[in-house]
Parts: structure tokens; sequence; C-alpha cells
């Protein structure tokens, strides 16, 4: 049995609370990771995302649930050692390179900063080093350590934020969009790079993106979130292939295929809540580990939908 890493239980994240401009970002919301796994977070701006990376990192209180890191609720966490054990082990990587990188520090700076912090070195020796070790790791020159972030180009410099994230020997990482910013010709090898790094160093991965389709090759499951709700949650290719909520169904119809005659008939689906309904929905599941958010009476459908898109495609194969 796979070991449970991180389980998020009903986090509800609001922001501005009792004002005009109230915000619920994050509005019950709930996925486990098992170690070593990746989990896969998409939908379009604005949804959520984001909001929940960073209220598992302790960067925001949460309004309400609970996050369990290790067996630990990280919402309870007291005491210096308590927190810089938690920093030390849970890393973020960004999704703009260019702006998560302090200008003015030269790379072997930025990437030594934590291991100064959590005293990971002993001499200056040893943290030239293991700077060094790391450029090495992430495909970069050592010989270029004393160069700053605006002499690399970005698919180098998100080389550079996974160094300074790998500094600290992180177990955990939420890579927050971490390709979207790059050339499609780069996005692939910092992709392989993060997917040989999880390998060598048993690392776990909350993996945040726009489209679905640049997640599903990374990811083990995939949670699809709307306007801080999960919509949908499964296995990667479950969802990919037989994703049966309406805005899932309307993220697939946005990735293009290069087949024109599917282009022409392709139609794009968009998706809202009707406000005039108010059946109890929640993630439910609708087949086994794959799970739809929906009312109770919905489920029957759901599972009928999903039964009969599988059908449709084992006939077409
Ligand atoms: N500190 C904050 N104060 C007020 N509102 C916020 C704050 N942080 C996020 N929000 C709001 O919460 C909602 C969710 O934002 P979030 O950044 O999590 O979305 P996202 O899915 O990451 O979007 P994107 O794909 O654009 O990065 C948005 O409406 C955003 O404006
Ligand atoms: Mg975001």
């Amino acid at each position: 049995m796979a070991k449970v890493l991180l389980e998020v239980k009903g986090l509800k994240q609001s922001f501005n609370i009792g004002r005009k401009n109230e915000v619920k970002a994050v509005n019950d919301v709930s996925f486990h990771i098992n170690e070593g796994e990746t989990f896969g977070l998409v939908g379009e701006s604005g949804s959520g995302k984001s909001t929940t990376g960073r209220t598992i990192l302790r960067l925001n209180q949460p309004t309400s649930g609970e996050i369990i890191y290790d067996g630990q609720d990280v919402t309870k966490i007291k005491g210096k050692k308590a927190e810089t054990a938690f920093r030390k082990d849970v890393q973020m990587i960004f999704q703009d390179p260019h702006a998560s990188l302090n200008p003015r520090m030269k790379v072997k700076d930025i990437i030594a900063e934590g291991l100064e912090v959590n005293r990971l070195v002993q001499s200056k020796q040893e943290r030239g080093q293991r700077v060094n070790q790391l450029l090495e790791t992430v495909g970069l020159n050592p010989s270029h350590s004393s160069r700053y972030p605006h002499e690399f180009s970005g698919g180098q410099r998100q080389r550079i934020g996974i160094a300074r994230a790998l500094a600290v020997d992180p177990r955990f990482i939420v890579c927050d969009e971490p390709i979207s910013a790059l050339d499609v010709s780069i996005q692939a090898q910092v992709v392989n790079l993060l997917q040989d790094l999880q390998k060598s160093h048993g690392l776990t991965y909350l993996f945040i993106a726009h489209d679905l389709s640049m997640v599903k090759h990374i990811s083990d499951r995939i949670g699809v979130m709307y306007n801080g709700h999960l919509l949908e949650m499964g296995i990667s290719e479950d969802i990919y292939r037989y994703g049966v909520h309406p805005y899932t169904e309307s993220l697939l119809s946005a990735i293009p295929l290069p087949d024109p005659a599917y282009e022409r008939q392709r139609q794009r689906i968009t998706y809202q809540n009707d406000p005039r309904d108010n059946q109890q929905r929640e993630l439910r599941e609708v087949a086994p580990g794959h799970f739809v958010y929906t009312s109770a009476e919905e489920v029957p459908y759901f599972a009928k939908k999903l039964q009969k898109k599988k059908a449709a495609v084992q006939a077409a194969s």
C-alpha cells in the first residue's frame, strides 16, 4: 500500500471575509497525494490552484479545513524547530523563473541560501561543492555559478529555481505552472528533468497547470478545478480520455488536435453552474477511483456516462 504523504480535507480559503469583495478562492477541496506520486491540478485562471498550493505551504492560514502532511496537521505547527523542518521538507517552484529569482544575487548565492538557513553546509568549500553539484544535477554548467539570473535563458532560469528548491533536500514540491512561461521546445526538457529528479530523489509533486494536455504525461492522478471547487478527480488517463464532468469536457475540447476533420466538428463547451439549483453537490465516487462533483441523485447519470464513453473507446480500438 502506498503511503499517503499529503492529505487535504475540506480546505476552504477565503479572502476579504465579510467585505463586499469577499472571494471564496478555495471552497471545500479534498484530495490526497501518495508518496512518490504526482498529483496534477488543472483549471483556468482564477480557479484557485495557486491558492491551494500556497495554503499547503502555509503561506496562507486556511479559513477552514485540514492539511495533513506526513501525519501532522500543518495548520497546527508550533515552534521554530517544527516550522523550519516543515519549510525544508516542502518547497515550491514558480511559474515565472524571472520574477522568482533575485536579480541582484549570483546564482550560487541564490542556490546556497537554503543551505545556509538550514545549516546544511559547514564550510565555504562545502557550500561551493554542494552548489556545483546541484547545478550539475539540473543540467547547468557549474562554471557559470558566479553569473546573475539575467544571463540565463528562460529554461535555464527555471533550472536554477529547481536547483534552489532541491538544495534543502525536500520531499514534497509544489510546482506552480513551472513550464507555462517557457517556449514549447523547452517545456519537455524541464518536464523530463522534473521526472528524472522525482525518481532519483524520491520526490512527491503537486503539479499545477492550465490545461490537461500539460499535466497528463507527468501526473499519476489529476484534479480539475473550477471556481474554488474540485469538479472531477481520478487517474490521469481516465480524466484525459473519459472525463465526464461538463467542465472537464470543455477543457478537453480546448485541446487542439492535429486533425483538420476533427477540428472542424469540434465544439467548445463552456460550463456554468446553474445558480437556480441548490442540490447538495460534493465530490462523489462514480466509478472506482473516479470522482465527480455532483449531487447524490446525479451519481448514476455520471456512472452511466462514464461507462458509455469507455465502451465507445473500446469499440473503436
Ligand atoms: N491574497 C489574495 N487576496 C485576495 N484575493 C486573492 C488573493 N489570492 C488569490 N485571490 C483570488 O483568489 C482567486 C483564486 O486565485 P488563484 O491565484 O488561486 O487562481 P489560479 O487558479 O492559480 O489562477 P492562475 O491560473 O491565473 O494562476 C482569484 O479570484 C484571486 O483573485
Ligand atoms: Mg496560479
